[in-house]
Formats: C-alpha cells, structure tokens, sequence
C-alpha cells in the first residue's frame, strides 16, 4: 500500500439492490472530509457492523459504503490544533460505519469531536476488545449506578450474556462487586459467564414469561438488557421495586408490549440506551473508568482476532447468534518504529503473549511487561520500589527469553513480587537485566490470572521485517 491508496472492507450494491461486500482498494481522496486523518490499528465486530455489511438499510445508507462502528489508531495528520500526528485515538459511534464510512479500512477520515485519546491504561488493541460493547455496558453501568442501584441491592440480571455487550456487562458489574446473573441461549458458555464473575446462570426460557400478567414475582434489583423484545418486558415485570432495567438492544425483538404496572406500582425506572451519540464529556469519562477501576478482567479472554479477510465468516457467526464474547479486526495493527507493544491470547486452556520490538533488548523488557500485564490488571498502580538484578546464560534466544520469564514468575510465586520497568542487554553469552517492582499489596494490586509456568510449547523468537516477533505460551 502507499500512503495515497489503502485496503478496505467495501460493502456495494448493484443497480438491482443486490448487496455485495470484500475486500477493494481506494485512495485517500475517497475519504469522506473530516479534520483528522486515523491510520486504523485494530476495529471490531458489532451486531450493528453485520447489518451494515449486508446492507441492512436501517444501518448502510450511502453506498459504496466501508463499515466499523468502531476504530483504533494513529493520528496520521490533522487539520486542527487539538490533534496532532502520532496521537494515539479510538473513535465509537456517532454515524461511523452507517452513514459515514467506518473503521474497516487502513485509513479513514473523522471529525475531531468523534475521537477520544487513547485512556491511560489500555493499549490499542485493548480499546477494540472494549469498543462499542464495552462502552454500551459502562453507559448501561452507569445508568444503574446513576438510578442508585448498588450491590446491596440484590441481583442483577444480564440478558444475551454470551455476547459482546453482554459479557462486558457481566465483567463489569461482577468487578465492582454486584451478584450478576446471566442470561444465555448457549450451553458451552456457562464456564465462560463464571469466569467473567456471573454467580448464576440462567438459561433463556427462564426469563421468557408468556403469561401475559402484568407484573411477575419482583427478582432482580436491576438489569442490562440486550436483547429486547419479550425477554425485556418479562425483566421489566419481574423487577423489584425501585429498580432500574437499562435496555440497549434487539437481538430478540424490538416490541415492546406490556403494562405501565411495574412503571406506576414499583417505581420502576427503563433507561434507554444510547451508545453512538451520547455528550461527548460522558464519552471521555465512561473510557476513563473503562481504563481504570472498570476494566474488565480476563479481557484478552474475552477476545478472538480475525482480519479483513476473515470478516464475511465471523459476519455470518455474529448474525446467527453463534459469538461468544468480542472479535477484534486487526487493520494495521500496532504502528511499528515507536515503541514495543505486546497482545495476549488465548491459547487453548492456556495464555498466549506475542511480542513486537525493534530490537532484542527491547523485545526482551516488553516480554516481561506483556507476561505482568497478563498477571495484574492494572498494571500502572504497581511502583518501581525495589531492583531486582539478574544475569543468565545461554545463546540461544528463544530459550533465554523463556527463562528470563520463567525466573521473573519465579519471582512472583516465591517472592510475591510484581515488576512494572525492565531493563534488558544481551550479551555475546546471555542477558544482564534489572527488573522493577514491590511486593504484591492486594489492596492496590488486581490479581488477574495465575500464572503457573512459561512454557517451550509454541515458543516462537524471529525476525519480522525490520523488527522482532516473539511468541511464548504460558500455563495458567
Ligand atoms: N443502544 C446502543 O447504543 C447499542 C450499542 C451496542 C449494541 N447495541 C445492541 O445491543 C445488542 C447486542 O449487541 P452485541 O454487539 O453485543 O451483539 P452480540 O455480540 O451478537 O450479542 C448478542 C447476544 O444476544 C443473544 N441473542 C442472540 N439472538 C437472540 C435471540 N433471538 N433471543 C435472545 N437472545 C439472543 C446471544 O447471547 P446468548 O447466547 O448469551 O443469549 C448473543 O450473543 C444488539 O441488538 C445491538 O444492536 C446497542
């Protein structure tokens, strides 16, 4: 690609309405006109994204059209002062990726207010796991929080909890210590939903009243609801009173037949849902707490990766019900040339870290970051107290890249350390490094997975382009 023509995902419809959609090349002139000009890192699959892909004239107006209701990049140029290149953005909502083309595509064009600065705290890649889903159920959050529905209060319950805004919302509220339960159609998602924090796990059928009464037994404190339809008139029944019932979607339906009993009788409260055009100050405060004190654990967890190519497949899965938590597209990827970056994923019933860096010292300290990244959630409130020094040996890089790991998580089960600054040089026969840390403090620290052992299974160190790929499996 050069910078003046880019790939694409470009959904088209002929003469006869037939709707089509692939992988096609344009040029920057195409863009539609906005001050700042994104080169896209990663985006995300939505429902919403799916509709658009196949043309759901509700969501695609204009055609040709380029999807992605949400993106995550770099500034590559701008026409106004608040942004400049090399700024680290994501953008949700708004008309991206419906009436204006989306993130989709290597680059795209946005207006100013549509973008956010990356939030302290989230990488990339970790805002588009997030992404729409993410912010929907931190606006859903809130709203309960904001109609003072608190932990105390009783359970909440959390419809199409599988899905993308489901599992976040799940995630969220387990995190901030509500008794979630979760609402699934799918059978082999009951260990997932209790690995998020859902207490319970309630099948469809049982939040399906075809009574036709009124009001129901009062069970939950509040409710997300995603999916519409019957199932959210029988949680607006079933409400107690007080309650709040935030209600964002409609994979089930989008009637809504009942009674103003539960309204007039309970005091109960509907919040509706607006994700894409919400005030842009909430918008920067919902992803302040998303990078901070509400992010998800497990949230690498939650994610598959796919790519343009790989989009129609997981556009039919998302349409048929069939996603389990979040995929992420990956466009660019991370922007090589400015500092080393690493993503976590899952591999198997293990962890997977994959690691870029331009150089091998580099790739080395960002494998330590990546592998504490993956034991804490919130890596940033561990402080480089104490130095720890170490020297190994060995001239194979792979396998010194295991054990450099290896004697780090030596140090967090032996010595209940967390390291957060690492400094590495190679040497003709082996490595002389610091690490920076404390001891662990369970009243700041987070702990997000267990990591048992750094492993030689996978364990991949070469050359990419002008850089270096490292890839290491990890027990948990
Ligand atoms: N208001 C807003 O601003 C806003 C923002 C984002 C999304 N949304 C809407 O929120 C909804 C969820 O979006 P998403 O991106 O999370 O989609 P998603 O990943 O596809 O999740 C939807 C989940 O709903 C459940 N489901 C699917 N078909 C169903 C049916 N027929 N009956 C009952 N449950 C069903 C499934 O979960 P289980 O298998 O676990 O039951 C599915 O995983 C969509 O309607 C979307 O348009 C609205």
């Amino acid at each position: 690609m050069t910078a003046e023509r880019f790939k694409c995902y470009l959904v088209t419809r002929d003469h006869s309405g037939k709707v089509s959609a692939g992988i096609a090349e344009k040029s920057l002139d195409d863009l539609p006109e906005g001050e700042v000009l994104v080169r896209v890192a990663y985006s995300s699959l939505n429902y919403k994204d799916a509709l658009a892909a196949e043309g759901h004239p509700g969501v695609a107006r204009v055609f040709p059209h380029v999807p992605g209701v949400d993106l995550a990049g770099v500034v590559a140029s701008s026409g106004v002062y608040e942004w400049v290149e090399g700024d680290r953005v994501l953008a949700t909502g708004f008309d991206l990726g419906a009436s204006r083309w989306g993130g989709y595509a290597e680059y795209t064009r946005v207006p100013q207010d549509w973008i956010v600065p990356l939030p302290e705290g989230l990488t990339l890649r970790e805002s588009m796991i997030l992404g729409t889903a993410g912010f929907t159920a931190g606006l859903c959050v809130d709203a309960l929080q904001k109609h003072d529905v608190s932990p105390e209060n009783g359970e909440i319950v959390v419809t199409g909890a599988s899905g993308g805004v489901g599992s976040m919302a799940v995630a969220i509220l387990a995190k901030l210590g509500y008794h979630v339960a979760a609402v699934t159609g799918k059978e082999t998602a009951h260990e997932y939903l209790q690995g998020l924090g859902a207490e319970r796990i309630l099948d469809r059928g049982e939040v399906d009243d075809r009574s036709g009464r009124p009001m129901l037994h009062g069970r939950w404190a509040g409710a997300v609801d995603t999916v519409g339809g019957n199932i959210l008139t029988t949680i607006l029944r079933s409400t107690r009173h007080d309650g709040c019932v935030a209600a964002c979607g409609l994979t089930a339906g989008d009637g809504l037949t009942m009674t103003v009993y539960p309204f007039i009788l309970r005091g109960l409260s509907l919040a509706g849902i607006d994700a894409a055009w919400g005030p842009v100050p909430l918008r920067h405060e919902i992803w302040r707490r998303l990078a901070g004190p509400w992010k998800p654990r497990r949230l690498e967890r939650m994610a598959q990766r796919t790519d343009l190519s790989g989009l129609p497949e997981k556009i039919r899965e998302i349409r048929a019900g069939k996603i389990t938590g979040r995929v992420v597209v990956e466009i660019g990827g991370e922007p090589h040339g400015r500092s080393p970056m690493h993503e976590i994923f899952e591999h198997t019933a293990d962890l997977g870290l994959r690691i870029r860096a331009d150089d091998l010292d580099g790739l080395f300290a960002e494998a330590a970051r990546a592998m504490f990244s993956a034991i804490v959630t919130n890596l940033g409130q561990v402080h480089p107290r104490q130095t720890v020094s170490l020297q190994l040996e060995g001239d194979r890089h792979d396998e010194l890249l295991r054990d450099w790991l290896g004697e780090l998580l030596y140090a967090f089960h032996a010595d209940h350390m967390l390291f957060c600054e690492f400094e590495v040089r190679l040497t003709d026969t082996g490595l002389t490094a610091t690490a920076r840390g404390e001891s662990i403090d369970t009243g700041r620290h987070e702990i997000d997975a267990e990591l048992k052992a750094v492993t030689y299974h996978g364990l991949k160190l070469q050359r990419e382009g002008e850089g270096w790929l490292a890839e290491v499996i990890v027990d948990i």
